[in-house]
């Protein structure tokens, strides 16, 4: 009868789009730590129950930022693993092993657009692409020193180079935030500028160093893997202090 497998096939279709609307659950501190490595960035609700405040938000945030796996944990003995006494929304990122709550009984009035743009600031990312929004959680990490990729999208090195510095960025967990800043954005040519670049000379490689506010270029040429660690591990040893700095405008006399 294909009428009564066709219901059939629609019916369990339903069921499967309603369970994938529902947050996988973690059980115990192996789940949550087996969570937390299965993706540069993950968000979990730390949660009494599912009618608990915080859930729907949760829920409801997710679907517009599908880039971020979520899920939650019921399981309060957990919790203190965390260092979280009360309901939290917490967000778990490799690039610098950073863990950022919403402390749930502080944030009163949450909405899932807060949850929403509390995980596109703090989305920091192996490589993160510059933008107003992601400015916020670079320059609020504990590491204050930037790896730049600076290059203009569309060109025809662009995807390959970000991914080259992508997989560059795991030895340098801690150390380095790889960044990219796209040339090619108009909202982008001042920090171009400070580095004394227009988007025609691009791509290079550059560091930002925010404890000295310092910045560096590496020398024209092959943005291979080895020359970029090398850049980074000459940083590292304090090497780079001698070198010249990048060109700033000279300044005009007051
Ligand atoms: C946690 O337990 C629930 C229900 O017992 C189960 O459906 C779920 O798969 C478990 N989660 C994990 C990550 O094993
Ligand atoms: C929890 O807090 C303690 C003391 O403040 C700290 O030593 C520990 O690293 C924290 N744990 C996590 C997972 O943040």
């Amino acid at each position: 009868m294909p009428g009564a497998l066709f219901l059939c096939l629609l019916v369990s279709s339903v069921i499967a789009a309603e369970k994938d609307s529902a947050l996988p659950r973690l059980n115990n501190t192996k789940d949550v730590e087996a969570f937390i490595d299965s993706a540069e960035v993950v968000v979990i609700g730390f949660l009494e129950g599912e009618e608990s405040y915080g859930y729907k938000e949760l829920v409801e945030a997710v679907k517009q930022v599908s880039s971020v796996p979520a899920a939650i944990c019921l399981v309060k003995e957990v919790w203190a693993e965390y260092n979280l006494s009360s309901d939290a929304i917490t967000l778990f990122r490799k690039a610098d092993n950073h863990q950022e709550n919403i402390d749930l009984s502080e944030a009163k009035n949450l909405k899932a657009d807060g949850i929403v743009n509390f995980i596109s600031v703090n989305e920091i990312r192996y490589i993160t692409e510059y933008n107003q929004v992601t400015a916020v959680g670079l320059f609020n990490s504990e590491v204050k020193t930037h790896l730049l990729l600076l290059a203009n999208r569309g060109s025809k090195d662009f995807v390959e180079l970000k991914e080259r510095l992508g997989a560059l960025a795991p030895e340098y967990t801690g150390k380095f935030l790889f960044v990219l800043l796209n040339g090619a954005l108009k909202s982008n040519l001042k920090p171009l500028e400070y580095f004394g670049l227009k988007p025609k000379d691009l791509p290079r490689v550059g560091i930002y160093d925010g404890k000295s506010d310092t910045k560096w270029l590496l020398p024209e040429g092959e943005i291979s893997t080895e020359r970029v660690r090398e850049f980074c591990e000459s940083f590292l040893r304090g090497e780079l202090k001698g070198m010249k700095e990048a060109e700033e405008k000279p300044k005009t006399e007051l």
